[in-house]
């Protein structure tokens, strides 16, 4: 091989250092302005292109020549953000939260900066260890779970609960405290007899996430799925099929919001219903979207029953404007978590070690300082007034959708989403071709993504309320009131943005 040609000291980045640090803070706020206008920035993309394009643009070999970081900065601007995703953008009207708090945001940088690891506490992350366990203490009590007084706190398994990176894993970590609850020690020993493993979910609307976790925990595909109605656990479904699987059942997931309607289960209901056929049964609340409720007087009624649940799952990255990724498992006995706990005295070894807590996870960054920051900034009263503006502004919105004859709701509103369909000009909405009216949704949402203007969600859903035909599979689109810089002429303009590709559609030039 020819000898590689010296780099000049010109273009060497140098390392962090006090002679470096004037130059890293320019880079940094360089950086920092480029991110902050890319959230300004009107459009959510400022490009749209196949992916096999966007691939063949920055899919590159490692250059053998150093860059500065002002020239990998100019490459990003120029190459990848074009094409990125803006969530903040007020036409990002589809999907969970922009991770725009402010407060999130400061911790954000805050943790990057100081790479603290929580695996440890004394040497890895003396202070910071305290701030994830105040953050999921107050999480705690947002949930109605109690916590010991803080002199009694001698462990992490007196915390009640792990910072993670979202619903998935959370829901993943409450699928091994089930299995561990229905035989313990099944951790050392290993699964045999994989069917007591199985779990109860709702048909159809249930998150992919516990059915993937038990493939991944090694329980296999043990899913018994119980009908809905209206978008939740029919109970007396429910009773039936806990008795036809008496003894199999290792755990009921119920849905503090399901992840299309965020309709939320009557959980008080499906508490009763599980704990009359089998006290052991493990009862799973997912409330990734539900722990909005939960911020505020008014709402909190909705979730009712959840602080009687053995585990929680709670997304802070889907609700409180906290950029990804952030979720937490809450467990109603703290002491639970020992049943899922490893342990090296290497370097977890200490009693308030989270690497003793953490599944999967070893060297473990400081997500939780961000959520700290927002709770610390809003207090209970700021998040209120967020998860009532937000409920409100979804409400709005319905009666936007219900005042334009060609369009319809497809459930009451529960929390931040709504789901609506266009009905097409030559359909009768009382004998309905399905057909005709999925299609015509599947055209619109086609070219509302290629022209990247305005954003709302799209899937697969069975119409549970019997608004169409009960049954159902429909394809509508949805509308998600988590962007707070949503105003009246957004959710107009994109009703209007639907409506006029309706029209072409109707006249078949979709
Ligand atoms: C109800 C529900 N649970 C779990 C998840 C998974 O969460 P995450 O994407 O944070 O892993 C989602 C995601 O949309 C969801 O809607």
């Amino acid at each position: 091989m020819p000898p590689v040609p010296p780099v000049p000291q010109a273009d060497r980045t140098r390392p962090f250092s006090a002679e470096s640090r004037d130059e890293t803070a320019a880079l940094l706020t360089k950086a920092l302005q480029l991110g902050l206008d890319f959230k300004l920035q009107p459009e959510v993309f400022r490009e749209r292109v196949p992916s096999a394009e966007a691939r063949d643009r920055l899919v590159t070999e490692l250059p053998e020549r150093p860059a500065s970081v002002d020239e990998a900065l100019a490459e990003f601007t120029d190459t990848m953000l074009p094409l990125c995703k803006n969530e903040a953008s007020p036409q990002f009207l589809g999907f969970g939260d922009t991770g725009d708090d402010v407060g999130a945001l400061t911790g954000g940088v805050l943790a990057l900066l100081t790479q603290q690891n929580l695996i440890n506490q004394s040497f890895d992350s003396p202070s910071a260890t305290f701030v994830e366990t105040t953050a999921l203490r107050w999480l705690r009590e947002l949930i109605g779970f109690t916590n010991p007084p803080v002199g009694e706190l001698s462990t992490v398994f007196d915390v009640g609960g792990v910072i993670t990176h979202g619903g998935t894993m959370s829901n993943s970590l409450a699928m091994m405290l089930a299995r561990e609850h229905k035989v313990p020690g099944t951790m050392e020993h290993g699964v045999r007899d994989p069917g007591q493993y199985s779990i109860v979910v709702p048909r159809d609307i249930g998150h992919y996430s516990v059915k993937s976790a038990l493939k991944w925990i090694g329980l296999g595909y043990q899913v018994i799925e119980v009908d809905t109605d209206g978008f939740r656990y029919d109970l007396k479904a429910l009773e039936r099929t806990l008795r036809e699987h008496a003894g199999r059942v290792m755990s009921v997931v119920a849905y503090a919001g399901d992840s299309r309607t965020q309709t939320v289960d009557d959980l008080r209901g499906v508490r009763d219903v599980v704990r009359a056929a089998d006290e052991d049964i493990w009862l799973h609340a997912d409330a990734c979207w539900g722990l909005l409720c939960s911020f505020s007087d008014a709402l909190r009624g909705r979730i009712a029953g959840i602080e009687d649940y053995d585990s929680v799952t709670v997304d802070p990255h889907k609700v409180m404007g906290v950029p990804h990724s952030l979720g937490a498992i809450l467990v109603r006995d703290p002491a639970a978590l020992r049943a899922i706990s490893s342990h090296s005295g290497l370097i977890m070894g200490d009693d308030f070690d989270f690497g003793q807590v953490t599944p999967f996870v070893g060297t473990k960054a400081w997500l939780s300082l961000k959520l700290w920051m927002m709770m610390r900034t809003h207090g209970r009263s700021g998040l209120a007034r967020l998860a009532e503006d937000r409920v409100g502004t979804a409400r709005r919105f319905a009666d936007l959708v219900d005042a334009r004859s060609r369009l319809i709701r497809l459930h009451p509103v529960d929390m931040m989403a709504v789901t609506f369909m266009y009905v097409p000009a030559d359909v009768d909405v009382t004998a309905p071709d399905i057909e005709r009216i999925n299609e015509a949704n599947l055209r619109i949402h086609e070219r509302m993504l290629a022209d990247g203007i305005w954003h709302l969600h799209h899937f697969g859903l069975p119409d549970d309320a019997g608004v169409l035909k009960y049954g159902a599979t429909l394809y509508p689109m949805r509308f998600m009131a988590a962007n707070p810089r949503i105003e009246e002429h957004h959710m107009t303009g994109v009703l209007d943005y639907v409506l006029a590709l309706g029209a072409q559609f109707d006249e078949g030039q979709l």
